[in-house]
Formats: C-alpha cells, sequence, structure tokens
C-alpha cells in the first residue's frame, strides 16, 4: 500500500498562493478527501502529486519517495480536465488506455468490457464516445482510471455531472479500493454519505480521523 506524504507545500502563480503551507498524510485503505471552496488550490495540490507541477518548496513522497513513472502507473488518476478521444468507439478507447498503462491487448479489452457493464454503459462498447452524454462520459473516464487496478487513485471532482444514483454506482467503487485494508483501518468508505467529500470514510491530517484535509481560498 502506498503512503503519500506531503510536507509545507506551497505553489506561487504570480501574485496568488494558489497552495499555501499544506502538509498531508494519507496511505492506502483511506478514502482521503480534499475540501475547500472553488479557487482553494485543490486541483493544484493534486496536480503536484501527480508531477505534473512542482511545488516552489516543500515536498511530496510516495512510500519516502519521489514519484518515478513506474509509480505513475500504479497510480489512476482522474484530471479535472477530461478528455476522451470523442471520435473512437468507447471500447477501444478505453482498451487503448489500458494497453499504455500495461496491460496486454486482451486484458485490457476483457476489463473494458467487465467495468463498462458495472458502470451500466456495457451496450455503449461500440458507440463512439462523443454519442455519449456528459454523465455517460464522466463515468467512461472513471472507469479508464480504475481500468488498471491501481493500488492509488486520486479523483479530481469524481462527481461532477453524475446523478445521485451514479454517485452512489461511484462511491461503491472506493468500498472496492478498500478491500485489502488492514484490521483496525476503518472499512466503511460511504460515511459520512452526504457530508462534505461525501464518500470519504476516513482521512485527515496530523491522525484527525474522519476530518478532510480543508484548503483555504486564495487571493
Ligand atoms: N496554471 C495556473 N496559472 C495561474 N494561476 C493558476 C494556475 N493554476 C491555478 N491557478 C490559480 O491557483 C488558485 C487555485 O486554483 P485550483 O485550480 O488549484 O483551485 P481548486 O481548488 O481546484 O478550484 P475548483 O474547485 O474551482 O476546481 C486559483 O486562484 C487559480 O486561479
Ligand atoms: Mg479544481
Amino acid at each position: 500500500m502506498i503512503k503519500v506524504s506531503v510536507e509545507n507545500a506551497v505553489k506561487v502563480y504570480g501574485d496568488v498562493r494558489a497552495v499555501d503551507g499544506v502538509s498531508l498524510d494519507a496511505r492506502g485503505g483511506q478514502v482521503f478527501a480534499l475540501l475547500g471552496p472553488n479557487g482553494a488550490g485543490k486541483t493544484t495540490l493534486i496536480r503536484m502529486l501527480m508531477d505534473i507541477t512542482r511545488p516552489d518548496s516543500g515536498t511530496i513522497t510516495f512510500d519516502g519517495e519521489m514519484i518515478t513513472p513506474d509509480l505513475k502507473h500504479r497510480i489512476g488518476y482522474l484530471p479535472e480536465e477530461r478528455g476522451l478521444y470523442k471520435k473512437q468507439k468507447l471500447g477501444a478507447v478505453l482498451a487503448y488506455f489500458g494497453r499504455l498503462h500495461g496491460l496486454d491487448k486482451e486484458t485490457s479489452l476483457e476489463r473494458a468490457r467487465e467495468w463498462l457493464g458495472r458502470v451500466d454503459l456495457g451496450e455503449w462498447e461500440k458507440k463512439k464516445v462523443e454519442e455519449l452524454s456528459k454523465g455517460m462520459q464522466q463515468k467512461a473516464q472513471i472507469v479508464l482510471t480504475l481500468l488498471h487496478d491501481p493500488d492509488l487513485v486520486i479523483l479530481d471532482e469524481p462527481f461532477s455531472g453524475l446523478d445521485p444514483l451514479n454517485i452512489q454506482v461511484i462511491k461503491e467503487f472506493q468500498g472496492v479500493h478498500l478491500r485489502d485494508a488492514p484490521e483496525g483501518e476503518d472499512r466503511d468508505p460511504l460515511h459520512p454519505p452526504d457530508g462534505p467529500g461525501g464518500g470519504a470514510g476516513r482521512s485527515g491530517v496530523h491522525d484527525q480521523p474522519r476530518q478532510a484535509c480543508a484548503l483555504r481560498p486564495t487571493g
């Protein structure tokens, strides 16, 4: 299980301190929510976790090490900006991304079909992505994030565009990812079900269980 540590991370854009000294620890078996209003720096922090942008100061480590390309393959990342190849067929797009993550063609297709079934998109496999509604595309993006069975999942606004039923389905997937939680860890990913960061069963900074990491708005 991967342990993520952020220590005093700072990111400045011009006059804006987008992330202003955030520290947190999250480890396998937990659902950790980053909470904050628009502009608080959630996406910036996530981009720093994924090494898309570097912090101006502070450190971000995974099991005590800087992120590596191999480690990136063990992470499922749902970026804030979504983008599937719209002219391609859904099943083919998913299979392609599975292969980018190191799955062979057959396994990739098999997993894509399995996941499409789970999110009720089985009949859409042969349709072009552009024929799917916004929420359906969002579900497809989440499938793409989980397809290679990552050890760590980082989701930026996972519920955006989803109806309440589908939000519930996605929360249940978080339960799938807690399946290997050690004894004593919180195994209920749905608590609190409707609170901020809904689906965050256990999260926190400085060992405060059930508290999410709150980011202040900037500016
Ligand atoms: N590439 C960038 N260049 C300049 N400013 C940026 C850049 N990325 C983010 N910012 C600024 O950093 C601050 C934090 O933005 P960020 O996107 O991280 O917020 P957020 O918490 O994800 O917001 P939202 O809930 O709207 O997605 C904002 O003031 C934003 O304008
Ligand atoms: Mg954001």
